[in-house]
């Protein structure tokens, strides 16, 4: 059943006026905001263990507020002890992008919000189980009636409020940022300039992780392969990509994922499989891992010295932004 039909004929529509989301200096204009109370809503239901199937599981024990918002078990481990086989990403400034989940099998935040609530390996419930533990809840009934002026309770009216809340999680003005795009030539060590020097040419990574004129969401928004989680005989277990399009070249290819704050989100990867910046920066010296769909814009750095692998990851610690607060 899709969300929509679960809505049955209750409005999901936001009463109030929008909060104005500004950019942070390094990222474009986001999308729209909610009103505060919905954004107020979806805050307290990311944090709410109630959403899954025992009540000990929030969004927010896998996507972890003190380690970017992302999680720092390579695998997160779900109700039921069970295990998926990708390492959680991070929600900050996913606004942004034009798809969710590593394969991008999501097209928005509100589609995503249910995936999680449902799946047997996270959270276990079902639509209706967790329809009915919200509406058990007269704080989350209040807050309905606030976001959506009635206390009905639907699916479509939950992942609504929890998308725009993570749409206020909007994160920039690094020290990266104030000195390509703030003019502050002090923002940056000469490490890590040389790093950013390194990260547009020699080491090839803004081919992928890309920059802009007047911001940098540091990903293209594609699928890759980079050979990551070979297993000893040479396969790629994950088929990512290749899921959702059935294509051949898809697979064991993921989305870039943005590099923003990535010093807080160990480990990397979309097996968490890379526990330090310094073993990814020695992974794309050696030009990843060769099978048949190898993303030829990744080649080995050869001649790139151990100076030059201590200044990229000089330069991938300078992209620790600041949260925007919220108006
Ligand atoms: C058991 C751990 C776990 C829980 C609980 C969990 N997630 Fe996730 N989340 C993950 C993993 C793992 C992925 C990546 C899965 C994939 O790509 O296939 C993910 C992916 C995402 C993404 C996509 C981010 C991106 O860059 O593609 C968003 C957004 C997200 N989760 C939000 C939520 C919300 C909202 C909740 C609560 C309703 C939630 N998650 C609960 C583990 C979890
Ligand atoms: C061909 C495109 C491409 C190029 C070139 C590239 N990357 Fe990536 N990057 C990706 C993709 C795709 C992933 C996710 C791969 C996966 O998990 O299978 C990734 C993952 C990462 C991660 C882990 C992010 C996380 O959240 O776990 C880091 C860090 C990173 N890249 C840094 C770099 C650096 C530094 C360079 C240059 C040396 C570089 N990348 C070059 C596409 C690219």
């Amino acid at each position: 059943m899709t969300v929509a039909a679960l809505a049955g004929c209750t409005k999901a529509d936001f009463v109030g006026t929008p909060v104005r989301l500004r950019a942070p200096l390094g990222l474009p204009a986001p999308p729209p905001g909610a009103p505060a109370a919905a954004v107020a809503l979806g805050k307290k239901l990311f944090f709410s263990p109630s959403l899954s199937v025992d009540g000990s599981l929030a969004c927010a024990g896998c996507h972890q507020p003190g380690n970017g918002f992302a999680d720092p078990r390579p695998h997160s481990p779900g109700v039921n002890g069970g295990r998926g086989n990708r390492n959680a990403p991070s929600v900050w400034n996913a606004a942004y992008w034009s798809s969710q989940f590593w394969d991008g099998r999501a097209a928005s935040l509100e589609e995503q919000a249910a995936g999680p609530m449902m799946n047997p390996v996270e959270m276990g419930h079902s639509s209706r189980g967790v329809v009915a533990a919200v509406k058990a809840n007269p704080e989350f009934r209040q807050m309905m009636a606030a976001a959506y002026g009635d206390e009905t309770v639907t699916l479509e009216r939950i992942t609504k409020a929890i998308a725009a809340y993570e749409k206020t999680l909007l994160r920039g003005n690094s020290p990266f940022d104030r000195f390509l795009f703030g003019g502050d030539k002090t923002a940056l060590s000469e490490e890590a300039q040389r790093g950013l020097g390194l990260f547009r040419n020699k080491a090839r990574c803004a081919l992928c992780h890309t920059l802009a004129a007047d911001h940098a969401l540091l990903t293209d928004q594609k699928f890759h392969n980079l050979g990551v989680g070979m297993d000893p005989a040479g396969n790629l277990p994950d088929p990512g990509r290749f899921n959702v399009t059935g294509r051949e070249a898809d697979r064991g290819a993921f989305r870039t994922p943005s590099l923003r704050n990535i010093a807080e989100t160990a480990p990397y990867m979309h097996d968490g499989s890379l526990k330090s910046l310094k073993e990814v920066v020695d992974f794309y010296v050696g030009g990843g891992n060769a099978n048949p769909q190898l993303d030829p814009l990744l080649q080995p750095l050869t001649s790139f010295t151990r100076q030059e692998r201590t200044d990229l990851v000089a330069f991938l610690e300078s992209l620790t932004g600041e949260a925007v607060a919220v108006p």
